[in-house]
């Protein structure tokens, strides 16, 4: 399959994509050198086959163009069903009936819920009220008037997988939910802007944790963002959190979620008998937003996008 294709189809040009990396951002090679010191220039350098460099260092699969445009198909399902969801959301709805709605609308359009029976996950979609961090399970709890929502699909459509998920309020808001909600959008924001070719990971993390620690929030360590589109969870990890310049490389063909977790309270999480679903130990509220993010050879582009 790989070296089957031809012409347009071959994906993006690494020889460009590698003269988008600026001569002082840390060597795509991961030496920890800058450009510059390192692979800029030198014939034969492991630059010259980043694709394979990605894979074999770090188990990065880029994506080509046939790769994008199915992820791009995934994604547009998976905003519809949030989207349905959403004109659905109102206090006195049961997270089971989510789920309904979720794992039939998915099955309507040809594609399947990723979530389900993925190790061991019971259910078709992520449901997490309020001091719910991530992964809640839908079940027979009733939404409440002042609820924050957080409803997070993937779906599997012709074998690409697209991951995104939204924070809704149900019936009015208090300050707080709005509070927590609008900082954790201007998160993934904050993240998103942050990707470009000769980026790091370290800049997303970084531009992220910085702004939720200004607004006097905290930043869950223990879920990051991931490599997706071939498989649910790849290559590489996400924090959102780091340092400006640390860790790898951003190279055109990466396709990875951003999803910061963001807590009013303290960061610390615990995990409920059920062995999914994370709360904030603090019972604080905590929100999220995410989006399945390609790098392309000029910064990004939202395969799930949605305004913030
Ligand atoms: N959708 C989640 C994510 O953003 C993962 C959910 S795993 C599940 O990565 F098993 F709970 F579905
Ligand atoms: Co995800
Ligand atoms: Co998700």
């Amino acid at each position: 399959m790989t070296d089957g294709m031809e012409g347009e189809d071959k994906g993006m040009n690494l020889k460009t994509s590698t003269d988008k990396v600026g001569r002082n951002a840390p060597c795509p090679c991961g030496s920890g050198l800058k450009y510059k010191r390192c692979c800029l220039g030198k014939p034969g350098s492991s630059v010259l086959n980043l694709e394979e460099t990605y894979r074999s260092k770090y188990g990065i699969r880029l994506k080509k163009k046939s790769d994008i445009e199915g992820i791009r198909k995934a994604g547009q399902l998976v905003l519809d069903t949030l989207q349905l969801v959403e004109s659905r959301l109102t206090p006195g709805l049961i997270t089971d009936e989510i789920n309904t709605l979720v794992h039939e609308f998915t099955i309507k359009n040809g594609a399947r819920p990723a979530p389900l029976n993925y190790r061991g996950f019971p259910k078709s979609v992520c449901v997490s009220i309020n001091e719910v961090i991530c992964h809640g399970i839908p079940g027979n709890r009733v939404i409440k008037d002042g609820d924050i929502v957080n409803v997070d699909i993937t779906s599997i459509l012709s074998g690409y997988y697209a991951d995104a998920n939204k924070t809704f309020f149900a019936g009015k808001p208090g300050p707080e939910a709005r509070k927590i909600v609008d900082i954790a959008r201007h998160c993934l924001k904050r993240g998103m802007a942050a990707v470009k070719p000769g980026n790091t990971l370290g800049d997303i993390g970084w531009s992220i944790q910085t702004y939720a620690e200004a607004q006097g929030c905290s930043v869950v360590r223990e879920f990051v963002g991931h490599g997706v589109g071939f498989d649910f969870h790849e290559a590489p990890q996400v924090p959102h959190f780091g340092h400006r310049g640390q860790g790898l490389t951003l190279i055109p063909g990466m396709v990875f979620t951003i999803e910061p977790m963001i807590n009013l309270g303290q960061k610390e999480l615990k995990i409920l008998d059920d062995n999914w679903t994370a709360v904030t130990r603090d019972g604080s509220l905590s929100a999220q937003f995410e989006q399945t993010i390609l790098v392309t050879d000029d910064g990004y582009e939202s395969l799930t996008p949605y305004e913030l």
